[in-house]
């Protein structure tokens, strides 16, 4: 086989001249040409396999997590649903052939349980963490100065949940065969643009987003030796049950600040860039904003 061309040279040369080309499933493509001559190339590095591995989506009974357990689930994935909504998220699993499990993020126990779960249904490729609570105070009120308990709450299940379902998870996942690429599983969670432009009574959940955006990096760090990714997705402003709670003026006014598209974002937009990033091994230790190019106001 001659490799004195390069890739794009040979792909250059006219479709008069190819005779064939083959592909095998491992990311090699052979090119016979006319001419005699042959050239192979890697057209892809790796994919994760989606089909039959298993899958944690923490918060997968509402919003993002319902809309990225459905998207792995029509791609094959066995989906395991970690949620506080017990009658949803069993609705769900059920429906996607996967499995529910009672769990607070914040909880050890619960979070140990969700993946002992996953393991024993096969390999635990990836963790989705969408589960997160929406708060608001200013800090200082009407009322007098903004609660602690409500900040240390807003940090615990975003924040601290977040980690918990990680630091187990990626245990887990250290367990793994690799892949030929070297990667064992893949973890991803979920920020917001509040962690950057935080708007007037978000100091808490700002602060809760700012911390999954700062241990970003330094878990893929960590985790680097093990071959286990660590990303985040900083959403904008999407439709789901979190935004539908609030009044259809504010909801529109909302989505109209968006540049473009000037809409609200769909669970179905987050999916698909969770796909990409399993999919996407070049992608590690960073925050990806998912906002049509909006920047909150203060209010
Ligand atoms: N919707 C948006 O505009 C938006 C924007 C930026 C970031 N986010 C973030 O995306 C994530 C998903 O939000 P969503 O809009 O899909 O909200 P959602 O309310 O539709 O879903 C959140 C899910 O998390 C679950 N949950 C809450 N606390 C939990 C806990 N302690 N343990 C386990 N599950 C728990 C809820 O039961 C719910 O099913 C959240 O972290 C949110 O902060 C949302």
């Amino acid at each position: 086989m001659t490799r004195d061309k390069t890739d794009l040279d040979v792909l250059k040369r006219g479709t008069q001249e190819l005779i064939m080309v083959l592909l095998w499933q491992s990311g090699t493509a052979i090119i016979v040409w006319l001419d005699g001559s042959v050239h192979s190339f890697l057209f892809r590095k790796a994919i994760m396999q989606i089909k039959n591995n298993v899958f944690i989506v923490t918060g997968g009974a509402s919003g993002l997590g319902e809309g990225t357990a459905r998207l792995l689930a029509q791609h094959g994935g066995k989906v395991v649903i970690a949620d506080m909504q017990d009658e949803k998220g069993q609705a769900i699993a059920a429906e996607l052939g996967g499995v529910f499990v009672h769990c607070d993020v914040a909880n050890e126990d619960n979070a140990a349980a969700v993946v002992a779960k996953a393991q024993s249904l096969g390999k635990l490729s990836g963790l989705v963490n969408c589960a997160g609570i929406a708060t608001a105070e200013r800090t200082v009120g009407k009322t007098g100065p903004h609660l602690l308990a409500g900040f240390q709450r807003t940090i615990n299940i975003n924040l601290v949940g977040s980690f918990n379902m990680i630091r187990l998870a990626a245990q887990a996942m250290s367990t793994n065969e690799p892949e030929a690429t070297g990667e064992r599983g893949v973890l991803i969670s979920t920020a917001s643009v509040a962690a950057y432009d935080g708007q007037i009574g978000q100091a808490a959940y700002s602060a809760s987003k700012g911390g999954i955006v700062g241990m970003t990096l330094p878990i893929a760090r960590d985790l680097s030796k093990l071959g286990i990714r660590n990303m985040t997705i900083a959403p904008g402003i999407f439709g789901t049950p979190m935004m539908f709670s609030m009044p259809k003026e504010v909801q529109e006014a909302l989505a109209a600040g968006v540049p473009f598209p000037s809409r609200l974002g769909t669970p179905m937009d987050y999916a698909k860039l969770v796909m990409h990033i399993l999919d996407n091994d070049m992608l590690n230790g960073e925050v990806i904003r998912l906002d049509g190019a909006i920047r909150l106001p203060p209010k």
